[in-house]
């Protein structure tokens, strides 16, 4: 049978979170490149509802804000003081209205859940013609969570409140998600009914599946087959062990899809990372954000690449790249900084100890060695001596350095910007380039070298240097053929 369609998605994440102990409301914390809130989303876009609804209240501004930036889709309802997910969910219907249709509820906590987990639990519920069909899962640790409370012949009939259960009920072991798929209508007539007589005297959504079962109506449950799908996120020990979950899911699908992993347990990489395949990804590898790397490429080990693409073929190793194009072919490190704006060309080169920013590097140039690149645009063929530095700010504004094709930069230079090499030109090793260097000119911007002869031995008479020099002197005279011998 094919999923049925919800009228709505209803994610609540108006709570505080105290548990996670941040400035950063528990539904922003980010996991895989993506806040929390956003995987639930995503998971939920996967069913095409309708209405796609996020309940806020804690940090409404920061979480709004986010939402409108990440989620343009998702309509916020707030929810102003949190009276319980009872409440959460009449004060989404009271503000829209009631939704005629299947209405799921899920958390905005519950990154590890899957479009596929859910559609499981609409196909149940539309199968067995529940007014309301709840997701539990059977749990080695139920502490904290509501109980499936189920008679002999297994029908459920109530969900217990870890704080309200007696210790018959504490050892149930089947445990509430918290997601449910409600008949719409339904539901907004019996959430009005809920009270708020418990232990911890909130409105308990829970409330509703023993009030529509009084009702006469049919209630069920879907178990997940995996309860780790089902784990909410409220400390950042459960953080951290959803990024480990989420992480694997993301790296064997890369995997499957052909992507060699040399180390799993040292690779990270963000839900939104494209590789094709034969990428061989090495050990410390971490890949964020919208990077995506071209089949054939290998990167790491030790690297750190965000929002970068990477042609085919490419090879970068200990690198740190940001907002950086690699071109196909090209190679990157070892130790490598690449900053915003780095375009680096077709089998081009960025060495060891090289710094780029805001620079196209083009086609078959090279930057081997020691080198700091800022605001510039080097041709095709051309080549950057070791340690030379791009001088590109005068302490109040940055300038641009321009490089022609098939240059040829001697070693330790100082390019003081602004200022072009037109193409074919050469500069001399240790030049400080304040001026243009035409094309094909030789630019020397250095003092001549002068020799002052016997300066050691006369002003550092004595010493080991002095010695060495006499020596040197001596051997040489011993060398000239004398008068007697000719
Ligand atoms: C709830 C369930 C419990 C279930 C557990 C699963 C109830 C009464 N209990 O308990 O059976 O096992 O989830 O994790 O529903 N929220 C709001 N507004 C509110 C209250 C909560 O938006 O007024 C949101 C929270 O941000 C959170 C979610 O609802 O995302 C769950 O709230 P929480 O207080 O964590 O419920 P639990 O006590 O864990
Ligand atoms: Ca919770």
């Amino acid at each position: 049978m094919s999923v049925p369609r919800p009228a709505a998605v209803i994610v609540l994440a108006a709570g505080e979170g105290t548990r996670m102990k941040s400035k950063t409301p528990k539904v922003l914390h980010e996991l895989c490149g993506r806040a929390l809130v956003d995987h639930m989303l995503t998971a939920a876009r996967g069913l095409q509802p309708e209405r796609l609804i996020v309940v806020i209240g804690h940090a409404r501004e920061q979480v709004e804000a986010h939402l409108s930036a990440t989620a343009p889709d998702a309509v916020p309802v707030v929810q102003e003081k949190q009276n319980g997910t009872g409440h959460a969910v009449r004060t989404v219907l009271e503000s829209v209205g009631a939704i005629t249709g299947t209405v799921l509820v899920t958390y905005g906590d519950t990154p590890l859940l899957r479009t596929e987990t859910l559609a499981a639990l609409l196909e149940r519920h539309a199968e067995d013609g529940n007014a309301v069909t709840v997701l539990t899962a059977e749990v080695p640790d139920p502490t904290g969570y509501g109980r499936i409370v189920r008679d002999e012949g297994g029908a459920v009939l109530e969900i217990v409140e870890e704080k309200d259960a007696d210790p018959g009920q504490r050892a149930i072991r089947e445990m509430n998600s918290g997601v449910y798929a409600f008949d719409g209508s339904l539901l907004a007539d019996a959430v009005k009914r809920v009270g708020a007589a418990n232990a911890q005297g909130e409105e308990y959504l829970t409330d509703v599946l023993s009030i529509l079962r009084e009702d006469g109506h049919r209630v069920g449950a879907h178990v997940a087959g995996d309860y780790v799908e089902v784990e909410g996120v409220n400390d950042r020990v459960q953080l951290a062990f959803a990024r480990r979950v989420l992480n694997e899911r993301i790296l064997k699908a890369h995997m499957k899809a052909g992507v060699t992993v040399i180390d799993p347990a040292s690779t990270w990489i963000d839900a939104e990372v494209t590789l094709e395949p034969d990428v061989v990804l090495h050990p410390g590898t971490q890949l964020h954000g919208s990077t995506r790397i071209a089949s054939g490429a290998e990167v790491g080990p030790a690297s750190t690449l965000t929002d970068t693409v990477v042609g085919e073929d490419a090879v970068v190793r200990n690198a740190v790249c940001e907002s950086a194009e690699i071109g196909p072919q090209a190679t990157v490190g070892p130790f490598a900084y690449l900053r915003p704006g780095t375009v680096l060309g077709r089998k081009g080169k960025i060495g060891t100890y090289v710094e780029t920013k805001n620079a196209t590097i083009g086609e078959g140039s090279k930057v081997p060695h020691l080198t700091y690149v800022g605001d510039a645009t080097i041709g095709t063929g051309s080549n950057i001596g070791a340690a030379c530095v791009f001088v590109n700010y005068d302490g109040v504004s940055k300038h641009h350095t321009t490089v022609g094709d098939h240059v040829r930069v001697g070693s330790d230079n100082m390019l003081v910007a602004p200022v072009t090499i037109g193409d074919g030109a050469y500069t001399a090793a240790g030049s400080v380039i304040t001026d243009d260097v035409p094309p094909g000119a030789m630019g020397v911007a250095r003092a001549r070298q002068r020799n002052i002869e016997g300066w050691v031995p006369r002003r550092r008479a004595g010493t080991r240097s002095a010695d060495a020099a006499a020596r040197a002197v001596a051997a040489q005279e011993d060398a000239v053929p004398g008068p007697s011998e000719e």
